[in-house]
Parts: C-alpha cells; structure tokens; sequence
C-alpha cells in the first residue's frame, strides 16, 4: 500500500479506509497512543495501538524519536484535539532509538531552552518549534524565487568565491588553498599561509552586488539568492557569519522605483506564508504568548504573529529622509533616561540599531525607509545626489528587528565613481570589469540586499537569528 503523508491523512475523511503511513514518534502514553510525525505537519496523526495483538518485541522498541510504519484503518477519533486517527493494525520499527540514549537528547519529552536546542542543531528540527520555524523558512525561500519569476527577473548566481569586497569594509574570510601535505613556504623556509586561489588574493563573497549588476547591465532585471560570508566577530541576535541574502539589481530603476520594489517584494512573501503555512505561524504565535506570560506588559509583543504580518501586508512602509530622521532622533526622549545610550549630536554620525528601533517602534510603529543618507558612511558604489553630501541609499528598518534591507541606486556615471573609488581607497584595476559596465551603455540603476534570516526572524516572530537558520555559523556555533 502507498504511504499517505501525514497532512493528508489529517485533511481526509474518515471513511473507513485502509491507510499506511510513516514518521517519528512523539510520544507513547499509556502503551497505547503514538503520536507520530513525519515532518509534513506540524500536527500528528494519533495511533491506537491494538496491544493485544501487537508482539512484545514490536511494543518494546516504540520510543520516542524511532522510525515506524504503521498500517491501519483511519477513522473518526473518540479523542479530544483530533478529528481522525488510525486503529494500527501493522507496526513496523523501521529504526530504533534506544530509550536511556534519547534522554540525554533534546528529543527527551521535555521543555528544553532554545540555546539548548541549539548545541544539537542536528536534532531540534525533531521538535515543533523547528520544524514550524524551517517550514516557514522553506515556504519563504519558495515565494522569493516566484515573486521574481512573476515579475520577469532571472536568477543568477554569483561567485562564492571572489576576489572583490563589494562592500569596502574589510569584513572578509580569505580563501586558501593551502596544501597540507605540500604547503607553500616563504624565503625563510615558513609556510606561507597567504598563498591562495591560484596565485590570487580572494575571499568568500560578502555580497553578489558587483557581480549581479554587470548582469543587470544585459538581462535587464536580475536577482542572487546565495549564501554569504562576514567576518564579523559580533555576537549578537542578528548577525551571523554565514547568512543568505536576496539581491535584486534592475537597469533602469532609480531610489524610488526601488523602495517601492523592496516594499512590494517583502509585502508578497509574508502574505505567501500567511495563506501558505497557518497551521505553524498559529504554532509560533501561540508559542509567543505563553512565553509573553512571563514578561512585564511593556516587554509583550503589540500583536500577535499573524496579525503583525498582516499588519505589514496591508500597510504603507514610511519613506522618510536621513536628514528628517536625525531631526526626529535629535527632539525625542526615547526612555526613562530621557536618552540614547549612543546621542546623536550632529548631521552625518551612522544610526546605532537604538536610534533605527526607536524610529520603527516608537515613532513611526510601522517598517521605515530611510533614505538619502550621508556619503562618507555608505559604500563606494552609491549615486551621489546633488548636493554632493548624501547617496542615493536606502535601509529597510522593521519592527523588532532593524535593518532588513540596505540598498541604493548604483552612482551610474564612470568619472565619478572613479573619483568616488580614489576617495575610498579602491584599487581600479581590481575592480576594472565593475567600471567596464559604465564605460558601455551605462544607464540608472538600483538594487538591494535583504537578509534572508532577518525576514525569517520576522516572519516566526523568534528573537535570535541562530534560531532560524538549521545550522549557525558564529564564533560559538562552529561545529558541524
Ligand atoms: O547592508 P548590507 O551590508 O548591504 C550589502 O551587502 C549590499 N551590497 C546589498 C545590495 O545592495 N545588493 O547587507 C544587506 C542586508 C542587511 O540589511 C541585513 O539584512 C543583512 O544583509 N545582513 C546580515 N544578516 C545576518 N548576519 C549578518 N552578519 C548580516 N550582515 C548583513
Ligand atoms: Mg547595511
């Protein structure tokens, strides 16, 4: 008999009919009840074992966390919770998991701290949150790629490998090729750690930006959702080392065509999960209540999960200036201090993520686009506006989260991204293919990068970014 997935078992009427299905046991109460899941649901499908003509042997080996095959017939449920269940008649251990070796797993039944999940990051995915959570994550991904595929853009894919620092922060993993057993040496008979790719310096890309926009540059509208690195040693709840980030580049388009890309992208896959995942986002919404239970009123979460998403979906995000922003953040008292831990005295200081909640959380409560920010403290690549002080950037700011999305239109005209590249210290002849693109047909043109994790974050409502991504590369998250 073909094997049902257990979310169409759950979805079936239950007319007496014969049905098989595999998955891992939740639980066993009372050497009766399995509570199986095979990761198509966060919901289970209840098994009622008919013990007296189930062998001892098979009895035994219904653990916690083993594989079985149980074939039964599917009716109504005499239980609470469950409108169908199956009266096992065959059980079958696929794979066992031996009882004394699970308890000292995450996968033992009870409530274990998500920093706990996450030194087995090989196992959490067993549990409800996270598989709620990586559901989430793959429905996500799965609406980027058709948001953009309705929109007419293409797909690529950018080096990994690369030799350029797209963003001129330094914040880069060298790549070696560092032969154990035939190691480069230098003059003095040392190895010579610094050989790399072939003869020449590289690094795992910070960002497919440069890259993306060369292609923009002849398939009109592009976009990479790829893996990328940063060498950042910051331990905190929003950065990672490794993360996935979404960049759309599109020829033509300038600051305001792309805000209103950005909005319209963000806005199409939270409602894609909203219709496309209830069952888990009322898992996780439910989550965040109980966990709101114990904090203090002014700490709780304004809305539950659904109802911020969609908030998000049917609201305007608000486009507000640098300039306006420092004016706002220089006349409010943002706490009982009255201050900022980090005051902004003057025009041109970059926002700490205080100042950038703040504006979403206090005073707009609504995501921001700030734009229009001071030259000196964006990248090289930014069109320089007029008044020969501010780029042409934009950051998406979120609630609970801060920046979502940096982007900008691309300073387009080749003497003054020259002039701009000898202001930072940019070496031309690095970068010569990147000018090359405005040496022919050059032309208007914006893009951003969203960090995958962070929409994550915001779409389960989780507060630490290790806790959305299935294996976290972070100083303290190396293994695996
Ligand atoms: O603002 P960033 O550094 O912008 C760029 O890399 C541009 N080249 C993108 C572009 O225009 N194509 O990074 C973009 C986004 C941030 O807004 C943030 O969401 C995310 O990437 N991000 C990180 N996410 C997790 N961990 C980190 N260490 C991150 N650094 C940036
Ligand atoms: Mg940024």
């Amino acid at each position: 008999m073909k094997n049902t997935k257990i979310v169409e078992v759950l979805k079936t009427d239950p007319v007496l009919q014969e049905i098989s299905v595999q998955g891992w046991v939740r639980a066993f109460r009372s050497n009766r009840f399995i509570a199986l899941n095979d990761g198509s649901t966060i919901n289970n499908i209840q098994a009622v074992v008919d013990f007296e003509n189930t062998p001892q042997e098979i009895l035994d080996e219904i653990n916690i966390g083993a594989a079985l095959h149980i074939t039964g017939t599917l009716k109504e449920s005499e239980g609470k919770g469950q409108k169908v269940e199956i009266a096992a008649k065959e059980i079958t251990i696929l794979g066992k998991a031996n009882s004394d070796d699970v308890k000292k797993t995450i996968l033992s039944p009870k409530r274990h701290s998500l920093e706990k999940l996450r030194e087995q990051a090989h196992l959490r995915v067993r549990t409800n949150t996270f598989g709620a959570i990586m559901r989430v994550r793959a429905k996500l991904s799965f609406a980027v790629h058709q948001y953009f595929n309705e929109n007419g853009f293409y797909y690529v894919n950018t080096p990994i490998i690369t030799g350029s620092d797209a963003e001129g922060a330094g914040e880069m993993f060298r790549v070696t090729n560092f032969d154990l057993n035939n190691p480069a040496k230098d003059e003095n008979g040392k190895v010579n750690f610094k050989e790399d790719f072939f003869g020449k310096e590289t690094n795992l890309t910070v960002s497919g930006q440069l890259e993306a926009e060369t292609y923009a540059m002849g398939l009109g509208q592009v976009y990479t959702f790829g893996p990328t690195f940063r060498a950042e040693n910051s331990n905190t709840s929003r950065h990672l080392a490794e993360f996935w980030m979404i960049e759309p580049e599109v020829a033509f388009c300038d600051l305001d065509g792309n805000m209103d890309l950005a909005e319209d992208f963000i806005k199409y896959v939270l409602n894609y999960v909203l219709t496309h995942c209830d069952d888990d986002l009322a898992f996780l919404e439910n989550r965040l209540i109980q966990e709101d239970k114990a904090k203090p009123e002014k700490d709780r979460a304004p809305m539950p999960l659904r109802e911020k998403l969609k908030f998000i979906t049917e609201n305007n995000f608000k486009r507000v200036s640098y300039t306006e922003a420092i004016e706002i953040l220089k006349n409010s008292k943002p706490n009982k201090k009255k201050k900022f831990d980090y005051l902004i005295e003057e025009w041109g200081a970059d926002l700490q993520s205080e100042h950038e909640r703040y504006l979403v959380e206090k005073h707009f409560k609504c995501p921001v686009i700030l734009f229009d920010y001071p030259a000196q403290i964006k990248a090289f690549y930014m069109r320089l506006n007029e008044d020969g002080k501010t780029v042409r950037a934009m950051d998406v700011l979120f609630p609970g989260i801060g920046e979502m999305v940096g982007g900008s239109q691309r300073e387009e005209r080749l003497e003054v991204l020259q002039e701009k590249m000898k202001e930072f210290n940019i070496d031309e002849e690095e970068l010569w293919w990147y000018l090359d693109t405005r040496r022919f047909g050059s032309c208007v043109h914006s893009g951003f990068g969203l960090g995958f994790e962070r929409l994550v974050l915001f779409a389960t409502g989780m507060s630490n970014i290790r806790d959305v991504i299935p294996f976290p590369r972070t100083p303290q998250n190396a293994e695996f």
